[in-house]
């Protein structure tokens, strides 16, 4: 049995770009037979940039209905809101005192954040503290990440060996992080990669009237209905394929090339693939957002499982710090 664990952030509703290149692989890695999989929405992360408690509460609801409408089985996974098992923050204390304060200083997430936010918090100084502290109080020995966070898995394993080292035990079980290097690159409304920094992204949870709105902003270029277009170098085009399949993409292609399409067409066959893939999804989504006490109750399911691997795991790590 391998132990998988990953954070999910909470600070945003999730697009369609979080869905394709994150949330169905994730929860498709979670049905494998040899994999135990604890997954879980970062909200204490979130903490460091959002101080607003609605929007807190409402995205994490907004995280969990999208996994558990892309069919996240909780049956088989351990899926938690990190600020309701609050014994990540006391190992956070622990292991702050293990951190050496240059490893921190130097990692790039905090400097690129650091240069670019006004709100340069300590919070935002520890977070890869809070990230070890969720990975190495589960034990987990895989930790799927994009890119951007591989430092900070590296983080992990430096403290957790300075930890086991300095204590002379080995109790904290050393991370590996995985890189799946085929993600798709999600397009957006503009080009560019799907992201909520660049407003180029696409919710597909929107009501049908909105959901059609930003589908239109889908930006293109002004060739003539007659023409022939270059599905290549077309957005629309790139979204569409995403969406559609291999025969349906190969018709789009032909219509591209042959000309006499418009890219109304294009944006209306988005549209309507959303509404006809995702139906389901939408469906229980908009469902479990107008049933926040079962949310609630199923989140809560999670919270216990979590909770008690947490509890084990903190009473050895106490005893080996002479607080027990
Ligand atoms: N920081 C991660 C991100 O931005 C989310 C996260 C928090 C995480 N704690 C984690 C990921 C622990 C993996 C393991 O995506």
């Amino acid at each position: 049995m391998n132990r998988i664990l990953t954070g999910i952030q909470s600070t945003n509703i999730p697009h369609l770009g979080n869905i394709l290149g994150a949330i169905i692989p994730a929860i498709q890695k979670s049905k494998l037979s040899n994999v135990e999989s604890l997954f879980f929405i970062a909200d204490l992360h979130s903490l460091t940039s959002v101080k607003n408690a609605q929007q807190i509460t409402e995205s994490t609801m907004a995280v969990a209905a999208t996994w558990l409408a892309f069919g996240l089985d909780i049956n088989k996974t351990i899926f938690y809101r990190q600020s309701r098992v609050p014994q990540v923050t006391e190992l956070t204390w622990y292991l702050n005192c293990f951190t050496p304060y240059p490893m921190l200083a130097n990692a790039h997430s905090f400097k690129d954040k650091s240069n670019r936010l006004s709100d340069v918090n300590a919070g935002l100084f520890t977070y890869p503290v809070l990230m070890a502290a969720d990975i190495l109080l589960y034990d987990a020995e895989i930790v799927p990440v994009g890119k951007d966070q591989l430092q900070h898995i590296e983080i992990t394993a430096d403290i957790a060996k300075a930890f086991n080292h300095q204590l002379g035990n080995e109790i904290l079980k050393i991370p590996q992080a995985s890189i799946d290097t085929n993600v798709m690159i999600i397009p957006g409304t503009n080009g560019g990669k799907m992201s909520k920094s660049q407003n180029n992204f696409i919710n597909i949870f929107l009501p049908e009237k909105e959901l059609k709105k930003i589908i239109n902003s889908i930006v293109t270029d002004s060739t003539p209905i007659e023409s022939p277009k270059n599905p290549n170098t077309c957005n629309a085009f790139a979204i569409y394929k995403l969406l559609a399949d291999v025969e349906q993409t190969q018709q789009m292609q032909n219509n591209y090339l042959n000309g006499g399409m418009g890219y109304g067409h294009v944006k209306n066959a988005i549209f309507e693939l959303i509404l006809d893939k995702y139906k389901s999804e939408r469906n229980e989504y908009t469902r479990l957002m107008n049933n926040k006490i079962e949310l609630e109750k199923t989140l809560q399911i999670g919270e216990k499982k979590a909770s008690e691997i947490a509890n084990k795991k903190l009473e050895q790590i106490r005893l080996v710090l002479g607080y027990k």
